[in-house]
């Protein structure tokens, strides 16, 4: 026997059960986002290397160590396959000239690559469905976005799960400021900081703030706060945001050391975060990044957006059950070749009238095929035996009602099951 080939450590099959669920948080999804105007755009999976370096920041894990890059074998291009879907969408939003007539509300969908350790929760291919806006300045689209995830949760039933945490990290100004502040006082502390944070002191020290390592908790619970030093236009910025959220019976918790980890944020950052699923809680992440587009080649265009996890959220739906979601109204039975072309003529005429028809493949037992009807979760099981082909009738079982059966004729079945659905 020929060895099996398993997939890569990371990248993962969706089953079909689980693609139910999938499904249906898309769905949702969809009609949240097409109720706040957000219309889809569709974004390719590799682009070039340069974009993630300019775009998510040299210095960030992402590009430091989790992209999947490579040169192209025949003109030698630097590729990747997109860790994040914010920076192609900016370079097409500047491509396409798509902010032309003013203010665009986008949301993509899709697989990323992120070259990391595999655990619950993080994959190396995962999903995302992602939102940006561009060419809005005021805290009300920062906060239109924020309630607009919040009616997400509430829509899935998850709002009991997941938890919103906030910050505002300033402008550019304020950063750098900041940024050597916390280094001389990282420096202060270099003994408590592990290696990792030690590689990062003097090349990203705001991640720092990030570490889970509990010997340097109470450090970094020391630690200067951004948050209290930025710029009198961002602090308006964020306690207009803040109000809004109240306003709105959004509940939200500050926190001053969230920074993320992404180098392309300005003001505004949120996560929303589960306690259910261990050390990878964030399902959603974003916040404000009003100097992405210039520093891409577009001209100067304030921006906002997040994106939520699929595969995470998943996680959290696991258990809630879809068995009726996608299943048949009619299942046909059938017995013997003729019979089985005759199911075919009857089953394409019944979805040309949009029902979901599956026609029996195995030629088993009328009685196992029967048994597969009632699984089926079909509302009607049509038998065509040997007697019904020669007089061109249909016997239909009413499975999910009082199981009766009834003798059709082939040219009525189409309105008996319009009268009995
Ligand atoms: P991010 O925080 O890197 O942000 O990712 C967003 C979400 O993707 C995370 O909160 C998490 O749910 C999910 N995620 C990230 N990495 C993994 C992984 N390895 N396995 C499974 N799920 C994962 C961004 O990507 C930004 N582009 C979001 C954004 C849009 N900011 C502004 N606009």
């Amino acid at each position: 026997m020929a060895n099996k080939i398993q997939s890569i450590k990371g990248f993962y099959d969706v089953a079909p059960r689980a693609q139910k669920n999938w499904r249906y948080f898309e769905s949702k999804c969809l009609s949240v986002f097409d109720q706040y105007g957000y219309e889809e755009i569709g974004l390719p999976i590799i682009e070039a290397t340069e974009l993630f370096e300019a775009g998510v920041g040299t210095h960030t894990d992402i590009v430091e160590k989790e992209m999947y890059s490579w040169t192209d074998k025949l003109n030698e291009d630097k590729l990747t396959l997109r860790p994040e879907g914010t920076a192609g969408c900016v370079r097409a939003v500047i491509q396409g000239s798509l902010t032309y007539n003013g203010p665009i509300k986008l949301f993509y969908r899709g697989p990323m690559f992120r070259h990391e350790n595999v655990q619950k929760g993080r994959q190396r291919q995962f999903h995302q469905l992602g939102i940006e806006s561009f060419g809005l300045t005021d805290p009300a689209s920062d906060a239109e976005q924020i309630i607009m995830l919040s009616r997400l949760w509430k829509s899935l039933d998850l709002e009991k799960k997941i938890r919103l945490e906030i910050n505002s990290i300033g402008d550019i100004d304020d950063r750098e400021r900041y940024r050597k502040e916390l280094i001389e006082y990282f420096e202060k502390n270099t003994e408590i900081l592990d290696e990792d944070s030690k590689r990062r002191l003097h090349k990203n020290p705001m991640r720092i703030l990030d570490s889970k390592n509990p010997h340097m908790q109470d450090m970094l619970e020391k630690a200067p706060k951004l948050i209290d030093s930025i710029n009198e236009d961002a602090k308006k910025h964020f306690n207009s945001l803040c109000q809004i959220l109240k306003n709105n019976q959004v509940e939200f918790k500050l926190n001053k050391r969230l920074v993320r980890g992404l180098d392309y944020y300005n003001r505004t950052v949120f996560e929303w975060i589960t306690n259910d699923l261990g050390s990878q809680g964030t399902v959603a992440g974003g916040g404000r990044y009003d100097y992405l587009v210039e520093r891409l080649g577009g001209k100067p265009t304030p921006a906002c957006g997040f994106a939520i996890g699929i595969e995470r959220i998943i996680l959290l739906l696991e258990k809630t059950d879809f068995e009726n979601d996608i299943n048949s109204d009619i299942y046909i039975v059938n017995l013997g070749n003729e019979s089985r072309d005759k199911s075919f003529t009857i089953a394409e005429n019944l979805r040309n009238q949009n029902y979901k028809v599956t026609v029996n493949l195995d030629s088993a037992s009328f009685k196992s095929q029967m048994k597969k009807a009632d699984k089926s979760n079909a509302k009607f099981a049509l038998i065509i035996g040997e007697n019904e082909l020669k007089n061109n009738l249909i016997q239909v079982k009413l499975i999910r009602k009082d199981g009766s059966q009834t003798e059709v004729k082939e040219k009525d079945i189409l309105s008996f099951i319009k009268q009995n659905i």
